[in-house]
């Protein structure tokens, strides 16, 4: 997108300067913006923001509302950054019974109580869904799009006066679904802070506008997000206060290289769980992989019959799109120790499942290298992840970044697997970045590679049905109607304890 500087000074004298804060609570002590997310194997972690710092955060829990019997506190100062007015608090609740209905109430003059279901231990293969969320943005007088646009940057024509009832599409169909899944992923992009200069009455209170979406979208999330696990993983709508390249320059501190995302998540995410494997070689290289894990950019966590690895599709290999010098001009991180820290943790955490434990192994990052948009597609990530995703035989590719429904052949390298969808030894990939967000949908471009299906006309997610050890379903739905639009089933039979694959030649 480009708008002359001169257009935005313009713009900016005759703009109105409205910014959309959330009204601060009279009691400061009240949680906002709340979220769950699994911690550790038994554990969940309650992260939320208060409009005052507090010295210590606690959160009450048990297995009645009527009897929250333990406590459990931080015992650490809430974090913050310039420019935001909120303090994020965390406390991690561990030693849980598995698949339990737990009851929580933080600690405040003004809260209520809200419950979850702690996650299932790992092995445990009963059926279950998930859903994949990618590319959500905030709705009200700063986000949502309800046309789709002729290009991934049009914006809406007509102003979606949704505030304050829960009805962005994808938010109100997650809300109108709860309980009938168990987690939500996200990887990548939230709420579009950094895409505040597509209103022209935020203009000249960029920074604000930035901090006040963050506000919103978080609240608009919290009656999902506080009471099913939230998985998040970084995208390239984190890195910085606006993707314009001269804009990029003058953010201000607290809104650049991933900021609000690291402050948000990084006490609440998950390292690699420890192996449940009976080898001695796979409980050694989770280990290994459990050391190289930097959450919430890059670490895996196991959940029934699965493995879940989040990647950091934006920093950390080789031409990363949003590092210093990267084509994206994000000028964020790196963030491991070493700069291939985050390949190291995933080949060793990919080689350390045990698929007699977690059968399904699944992979989810925001910038896709199937995709039907030239523009999307991420080169740099193919080179650096797709033969460890072959290599180890991981199951589904999620990915976001595009804003449509995609699916894929189970393909290699371009070349699509020969059995298709019964027992392929590449990933289906697909793209689920459809959620829907002031960038509107992006049209469907010329297929490449082995795309099967794809979908522009109206926000979606992807569903995806943990059936048995052999059978995975992957459905997509439209957020407005909640009808099916694509469903299919990948069937394997994970018959090797691990999984080595030679590539393709
Ligand atoms: C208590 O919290 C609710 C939202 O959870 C808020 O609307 C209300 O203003 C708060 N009350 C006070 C006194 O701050
Ligand atoms: C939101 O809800 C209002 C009132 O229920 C309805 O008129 C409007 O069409 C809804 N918007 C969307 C985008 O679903
Ligand atoms: C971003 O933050 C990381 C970790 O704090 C730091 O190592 C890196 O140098 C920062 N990148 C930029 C461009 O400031």
């Amino acid at each position: 997108m480009v708008i002359s500087l001169v257009t935005l000074f313009f713009l900016s004298t005759c703009a109105l300067a409205v910014i959309n804060y959330p009204v601060i609570p009279d009691d400061v002590s009240t949680p906002v913006q709340q979220r769950i997310a699994i911690k550790a194997p038994n554990s969940i972690s309650i992260g939320w923001n208060t409009y005052q710092p507090l010295e210590d955060a606690c959160v009450s829990y048990g297995l009645s509302p009527a009897a929250l019997t333990s406590r459990e506190c931080s015992f650490a100062k809430s974090k913050t950054y310039p420019t935001s007015r909120t303090h994020f608090n965390v406390v991690v609740l561990s030693d849980l019974k598995p698949t339990t209905t737990y009851y929580y109430r933080i600690d405040s003059s003004n809260s209520t109580t809200e419950k979850f279901v702690s996650p299932r231990r790992p092995g445990d293969h009963a059926p279950f869904t998930f859903n994949a969320v990618i590319d959500l943005g905030v709705y009200g007088t700063d986000g949502f799009t309800i046309e789709q646009g002729s290009s991934e940057h049009k914006k809406r024509t007509e102003l979606a006066q949704v505030d304050p009832s829960l009805n962005h599409t994808t938010i109100a169909r997650l809300a109108a679904t709860l309980p009938s899944y168990e987690l939500i992923i996200h990887p990548g992009d939230f709420g579009y802070a950094d895409d505040w200069f597509l209103k022209p009455k935020n203009l000249i209170h960029g920074t604000d506008a930035y901090a006040a979406i963050l506000e919103n979208f978080y609240n608009q999330l919290s009656p999902i997000s506080s009471t099913i696990p939230y998985m998040a993983s970084p995208g390239n709508h984190e890195a910085t206060c606006g993707e314009i390249p001269a804009l990029s320059r003058l953010c201000p501190a607290g809104q650049r290289n991933f900021t609000d995302f690291l402050t948000r998540y990084g006490d609440t995410m998950p390292t690699v769980f420890p192996s449940q494997s009976s080898s001695a070689t796979a409980r050694a290289l989770a280990e290994k992989a459990h050391k190289l894990a930097l959450p919430p950019f890059w670490y895996s966590f196991e959940y029934g019959s699965m493995h879940v690895v989040m990647l950091d599709t934006e920093t950390d290999f080789p031409n990363a799109p949003d590092q210093p010098g990267g084509s994206a001009f994000l000028n964020g991180g790196p963030f491991g120790k070493t700069f291939d820290q985050q390949l190291a943790f995933l080949e060793a955490d990919l080689a350390s499942v045990d698929r007699h434990v977690t059968p399904w192994l699944i992979v989810a990052g925001h910038r896709p290298w199937y995709t039907t948009s030239t523009s999307a597609r991420c080169a740099p990530c193919q080179a650096a992840f797709e033969p460890l995703l072959y290599r180890y035989g991981v199951d589904l590719a999620i990915f976001g970044h595009n804003h449509n429904s995609q699916r894929f052949n189970p393909i290699y390298d371009g070349v699509p697997d020969p059995n298709g969808l019964k027992d392929p030894k590449a990933p289906l990939y697909i793209v689920a970045g459809g959620a829907g967000s002031i960038e509107g949908l992006a049209k469907l471009e010329n297929p490449w590679g082995s795309y099967k299906w794809g979908y522009d006309e109206d926000f979606a997610f992807a569903a995806i049905d943990v059936k048995d050890k052999k059978r995975l379903g992957v459905r997509f739905v439209r957020s407005r109607s909640g009808e099916v639009l694509d469903r299919v089933e990948l069937v394997k039979k994970h018959k090797d304890k691990f999984v080595r694959q030679e590539l393709p030649v």
